[in-house]
């Protein structure tokens, strides 16, 4: 072992190439390493938590005993650098690049159009990539495996899946390519036009997957590892030790010298540990090289599996068993891999170790309640020796002093799963996340063992349950009383943490409902009992299926209005595409930390800088603000949590952060502070002016109604999660005041004011610039500017370049999302359905722009409303809508006159391609044979109005160069954010001088070459930018008319030259000028829009009503978008925005504590949609025949109209919840808030066992979560 304080040489490979680091810190993970130190910046951070994928690289490791070269995929913001000892490494720059050669993969991944913003394509690319270099022909399960740990948040997952499935052996038949029959089904699709319909792709063109191109393993490594005398490493840092023992012997003195020093596995603890909550651990032992840890031994009570396997690998040998013994000694194996197939991402199993994972002793575990249940042991080694101890409740219990403090395991820990029973005894287990149920004996139980996970701080026994039930029979009698037990033995109190406290304990009757079933079916399938099961619990179906894509495609020879890929896709898909956080740093750049925040509402008493600026690299703070519209750091109160106060320079990232965690703030806590709707209202909080519409004379209308209903909804917020985090570089040119900034914003013209209002200087000293931006969704446009205000106020101070990108919890914490909504109304109508008279009332202003802009809360409202008419009349609420659908030349209530023929036809399209009615029989059907398991359906309309109202936003500007090679350059006043504006613009510019696209190029948006632009946003983008770009371009071709005409066959590039010797300006500003719309607030009336766009959605799932889980079987969707520019992008725009929709509705939830702090501060707590809520059947159809005179080539905006469509799925889980309640005896209307979480839709199908849990009294206890 090297002498204390002196650090060994690191030694591993990336991407082929040899790095030696001498002084590598136990806190530097590999991205970071990579990003900053190497450059390699096509690695993304997303999250820095290993829960987005966005940092995906494929580690490779030659192991000695087998001679074989294992690859996995692994997260780099977790991979400590000091754990890659003798590893190969491979990001997403070794696999291909565009100088020299694509991968496949990433080839595919871009054609197929699975590249939008682009953010988080190196990931996808690499997670597919090691499933290849593993697996070259994998099935559709193992591509939604390997992808389910890679969010994004732009694409809705359809064309990444589309282009990974090319890869798929069944992917070469009809079934696959979208055609619709299969040949697989014995169908033939006769019908030449079918095969004639335009594709998005053509796979045709994909380069082959040859894995003879592939990057090697380093020999020098298998030399290395091979050769080497084993020894241990110390890799010393600034603050940490990290020591890496090579045997056992040395590992357990190490430990027994330091007992408090953590055992490093995965790093998928301890690792979020120290960067989220600033642990510091001097010493860090890394066992990986102890080779007693990665032993695998068959016993004949089982197998023993050393603590330091992975969990896939963990995986892996238990498929393996399967295969080798029968069935009824393997269903522990069985129930593991389940449990296996659902816990983290792929990244995380194959890191995250099994010693690590007992020994974390989550509440939450997956696997420890299967483990104790199966009685399985773990052998554990100290100084003192070896023992064996059972993996039951008291381990878990005791194990933090236990494991910190005296043993280490051998082997670490060790369980032993028992694969043999005795003669007639049976092994059973529940298929359910968080609860391990076995069962021996059959009708008089002998034994059983049930823990439950989520119920206590660590897994819990449910042992008086389990005495409940051993020795009786096992009939409804024992599980009554069970249940009865059950309830009285694991309480949770009404404030525990993690809430959902009537949920979590209704689940844990579900659980054992389910088991009972499987126990009966079981028992069933042996002739054991004769009687009908109930029901027999399947898993809800979870294979993607093909899907279709139809929309009208203009010829081959015009660059608008046929399919063409992101132009910027491949760069994105092999890491070359530059982000504001990838700009290489400047000499001397300093970062910038924020300070924010801990109190909602207080007087700040004291801050003090004076520690954090003496901490190493800290260079200075900014505190003092000048201010621009809004305070920009709190100066003397703050009014919520995450506030900023101050900002820390530093050296480096790191080094700033901890300066921002070193200054000390003194807050006097200020009374009432207010956190939910309720209490604004009450306290009547309220932004003026208070806005109404009113249309005719609601009283009297509702005197006239044969019915009314009251009813409430809530809506909760939502995060953007752009999969960018807000970045920005200030960099200070050095004269004059002039300042080139780098800012991730939507809005540069109002980012650029901000500044200059800010510093006080003119508006023509602030160059911004942005390439692309990383997704936005409304969310890159106010807390941008006022973040690029703090940075330059710093480059301003300092004289310095300065750079900010906040984390991805900072992000949530500070920015603000979309606004909840709390709503309630009432509404008349007549028995046959017409609504005639609605009066809504809704609060809390918008917290930010977001993707529909306060529309789809007002319409979730709205389309709720119909549902509950439905619902009282008994009727289906497809019929409701139909019924009081716009229909004919209509006006809204606003006043505003329009057509709305393409709504209905939308309508009509959509229900004859999803064949609502058959399937509506059929989803009935279903509902009567499954009680617990129901199917909904529901059909819901959008139309959304494009354009500002604030007038002077409808308008832009382009500039268009022509060099003299004939090479033409477009700016616009947009940005790109992943929406493919600039793609479209030079579509845009391709039709209108006749040129290829090729020959166009946009380098980027910047304020110096198109000034005073309008954000890009409200799906304006293209009509607005498009329109300039198209001017700009006309003009241009007019002057080259006269030359054209001297020499009608001369090339584009002649007539260029000879344009520019005859002195013609080459270089044009275009420009739009937009429609005039207004709102006349006061008369109720206006024209706010230019146009709408329409669009109709149906969605169809399946729930589990036990446990509130649900899955979309299927989506239609059918859009009138005009005639698209580039239906793959703009069917891109519409899958994405649906998924999002589909988040904000079902699945993403935020959670505030009782003193207003946001705990929902990343993937790991707050839910973005995954490839695992793909609709199985995704289905989008182009309204076909559709003109708009209001924009730019009959087109129309979508990125966000459809995003609304997304609430299709919420109100199909309504109609299966309705199912679930008829069947319990509830009719009617009924409450079920958005989103639609399992707790929600759990407690609202109001089963038998939900209704046994009794509810708290409110105001008798603090929840840990407020209701916002
Ligand atoms: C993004 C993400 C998603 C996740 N999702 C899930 C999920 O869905 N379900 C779930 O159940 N879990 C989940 N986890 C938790 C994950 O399973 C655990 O973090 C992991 O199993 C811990 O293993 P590790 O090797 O990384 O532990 P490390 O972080 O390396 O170590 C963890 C602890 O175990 C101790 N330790 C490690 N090895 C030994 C040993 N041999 N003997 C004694 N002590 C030891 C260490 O001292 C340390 O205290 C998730 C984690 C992340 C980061
Ligand atoms: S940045 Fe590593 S998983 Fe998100
Ligand atoms: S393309 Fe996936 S996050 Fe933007």
């Amino acid at each position: 072992m090297s002498a204390e304080n002196e650090g060994d040489m690191l030694c591993f490979f990336i991407n082929g190439k040899k790095v030696t680091e001498k002084n590598a810190d136990p806190e530097t993970m590999l991205l970071s390493f990579l990003r900053e130190k190497l450059r390699l910046t096509g690695t993304k951070s997303g999250c820095g938590g290993g829960g987005c994928g966005a940092c995906t690289v494929m580690v490779s490791r030659y192991q000695p005993a087998t001679k074989t070269i294992m690859h996995f995929s692994a997260n780099a913001c977790l991979l400590p650098l000091c754990s890659l000892q003798g590893a190969a490494v491979t990001t997403v720059e070794g696999v291909g690049s565009t100088k020299s050669r694509i991968h496949p993969v990433q080839e595919r991944i871009a054609k197929a159009h699975g590249s939008q913003c682009g953010f988080c394509t190196p990931g996808m690319v690499m997670s597919m990539y090691t499933l290849l270099r593993n697996k070259p022909q994998p099935s559709m399960e193992d591509i939604t495996q390997h992808l389910a740990g890679n969010l994004c948040r732009c694409t809705g997952y359809r064309p990444i899946i589309d282009g990974c499935r090319t890869f798929c052996q069944e992917e070469n038949c009809c079934q696959a390519t979208g055609a619709g029959d299969c040949c697989l089904n014995g169908d033939t699709n006769d019908d030449e036009a079918e095969h004639e319909k335009p594709r998005l792709f053509n796979k045709e063109e994909f380069l082959p997957l040859d894995p003879s191109q592939e990057i090697i393993f380093p020999p020098e490594l298998i030399l290395m590892s091979e050769s080497a005398s084993p020894q241990s490493l110390t890799f010393q840092g600034e603050r940490m030790r990290w020591v890496s023992p090579s045997s056992l012997q040395e590992l357990l003195q190490l430990k027994t010298r330091n007992p408090a020093a953590p055992l490093v596995m995965g790093n998928t603890n301890i690792g979020p540990d120290i960067k989220f909550k600033g642990t510091v651990h001097p010493l860090i032992i890394s066992p990986t090289r102890v080779m007693e840890l990665f032993e695998v031994t068959q016993t004949p009570q089982g197998v023993w599996v050393g603590a330091g396997c992975s969990l896939s690998e963990l995986q892996s040998l238990l498929e393996k068993l399967l295969l080798q013994s029968p069935q009824e000694k393997t269903e522990l194996f069985r129930a593991l891999i389940q449990q296996l197939g659902n816990l983290g991402s792929q990244q995380i199993r194959n890191v995250a170790s099994l010693g690590g994972h007992i020994m974390s002793a989550f509440p939450n575990s997956d696997l420890n309640p299967v483990l104790a249940a199966g009685s399985c042991r773990v052998s554990v080694i100290s100084n003192g020796g070896r023992r064996e101890v059972p993996l039951d409740q008291n381990f878990f219990v005791r194990d933090s002093a236990f494991c910190l403090y005296s043993l280490l395991q051998e082997g670490g820990v060790c369980p032993s799963f028992p694969t043999g029973s005795e003669e007639g005894e049976q092994l059973l287990h529940g298929d359910h996340r968080d609860e391990g149920v076995l069962l021996r004996g059959v009708s008089v139980v002998q034994d059983v063992s049930i823990y439950y996970g989520g119920m206590g701080p660590t897994t819990v026994s449910a042992s008086k349950t389990c005495q409940a039930i051993i020795s009786r029979r096992w009939d409804e009698e024992t599980l009554s009383r069970a249940y009865d037990v059950l309830l009285e033995e694991l309480v949770l109190p009404p404030s525990a943490p993690g809430g959902k406290v009537e949920f979590r304990r209704s689940l844990t009757l579900s659980f054992l409902f389910k088991f009972n079933l499987e126990v009966l079916q079981r028992l069933r399938d042996m002739n054991v009992i004769t009687d009908e099961v109930p029901e027999k619990m399947q898993p809800l179906p979870k294979e993607i299926q093909p899907s279709l894509q139809e929309f009208q495609s203009q010829s081959e020879q015009d660059p608008v209005g046929r399919p063409m890929m992101h132009r910027s896709a491949l760069s994105q898909a092999t890491g070359e595409a530059v982000y504001c956080d990838d700009i290489p740093t400047t000499d001397g750049e300093l970062f910038l930390a924020l300070v924010t925040s801990s109190r909602a509402k207080a007087r700040i008493t004291g801050l003090d800088v004076s520690e954090a600026l003496q901490l190493p690299g800290v260079v200075d703070k900014v505190r003092e603000m000048c201010g621009y519209e809004e305070e920009l750091l709190a100066e003397s109160e703050v009014s919520c949590v995450g506030q900023m106060l101050c900002a820390v320079l530093a050296d480096t990232r790191a080094h700033a952060r901890r300066g921002a965690a070193a200054v000390k703030v003194g807050y006097e806590d200020l009374p009432e502070p207010i956190f939910t709707t309720e209490e604004a209202i009450e306290k009547s909080s309220f932004y003026e002016p208070l806005r109404s519409i009113e249309r005719g004379n609601v009283t009297e209308a509702f005197k006239t109604v044969d019915q009314i209903h009251e009813g409430e909804f809530r809506m909760g917020g939502q995060e953007h999660f752009y999969m960018e985090t807000q970045s920005m570089l200030v960099v200070p040119v050095g004269e004059e005041t002039e300042f080139n900034v780098y800012v991730s914003s939507q809005y540069l013209s109002f980012t650029q004011d901000a500044i200059a209002e800010t510093l006080g200087i003119p508006s023509n000293r602030v160059m911004c610039h942005v390439k692309r931006i990383g997704g936005a969704f409304g969310g890159k446009v106010f807390k941008t500017a006022i973040l690029a205000c703090i940075t330059s106020v710093a480059a301003w101070k300092t004289n310095r370049a300065v750079r900010c990108v906040l984390e991805r919890g900072e992000d949530m914490l500070i920015t603000g999302g979309r606004h909840p909504v709390l709503a309630k109304y009432k509404v008349g109508f007549m028995h046959d359905g017409r609504i005639v008279a609605a009066d809504i009332q809704t609060n809390l202003p918008s917290n930010t722009a977001f993707r529909g802009f306060g529309v789809p809360q007002g319409l979730m409202v709205l389309e709720n409303m119909i549902n509950d008419v439905a619902m009282a009349l008994g009727r289906p609420a497809d019929q409701i809508r139909e019924m009081n659908m716009y229909e004919g030349p209509s006006i809204t209530h606003y006043k505003f006159a329009f057509s709305p023929e393409n709504l209905r036809r939308c309508w009509q399209e959509c229900k004859e391609k999803c064949e609502f009615s058959a399937r509506r029989s059929a989803v009935q059907e279903f509902n009567l044979q499954h009680r617990w398991r129901k199917r909904g359906m529901a059909i819901v309309p959008v139309k959304f109005g494009l354009a500002f109202s604030e007038s002077f936003l409808n308008q832009a500007a382009a500039l268009v160069h022509i060099y003299k090679d004939g090479s033409v350059l477009v700016s616009h006043g947009g940005t790109e954010m992943g929406q493919g504006l600039h793609t479209k613009m030079q579509q845009v510019a391709s039709r209108e001088l006749h040129i290829p696209a090729s020959k166009i190029y946009i380098s980027e948006t910047s304020t110096n070459t198109v000034p005073n632009t309008s954000p890009s946003g409200g799906s304006y983008g293209t009509d607005a930018n498009g329109m300039a770009v198209k001017d700009a371009c006309q003009i241009l071709y007019q002057r080259l008319e006269p030359i054209r005409k001297k020499n009608p066959k001369g090339s584009w590039e002649s007539w260029v030259m000879a344009a520019f010797l005859d002195k013609i300006s080459l270089s044009v500003t275009g420009f739009y000028r937009g429609p005039d719309l207004y709102m006349d607030w006061e008369k109720m009336e206006g024209q706010p829009y230019a146009y709408f766009t329409f669009g109709v959605c149906c969605c169809e799932v399946e729930l589990d009503c036990l446990t509130g889980d649900y899955r979309t079987v299927r989506t239609d969707i059918v859009a009138d978008i005009g005639k698209s520019v580039n239906p793959s992008m703009d069917i891109g725009q519409i899958e994405g925005a649906f998924m999002q929709g589909l988040g904000l509705f079902t699945l993403e939830e935020l959670k505030f504590s009782p003193a207003g702090l946001l705990y929902t501060r990343g993937p790991s707590q707050y839910k973005i949609p995954a490839v695992c809520d793909v609709p199985l059947h995704f289905n989008v159809y182009l309204l076909s025949d559709s003109d708009n005179p209001h924009a730019i080539y009959s087109s129309k905006g979508i990125g966000e109209p459809v995003l609304f469509l997304g609430s299709t799925a919420f109100f199909a889980i309504k109609d299966a919840v309705s199912a679930a309640r008829s069947d319990s005896g509830l009719f009617g209307p009924f409450s079920l808030n958005s989103p639609a979480t399992p707790e929600r839709i759990c407690l609202a199908c109001a089963s038998p066992l939900t209704q046994k849990i009794p509810a708290s009294k409110p105001g008798s206890f603090t929840p840990w979560a407020l209701n916002i």
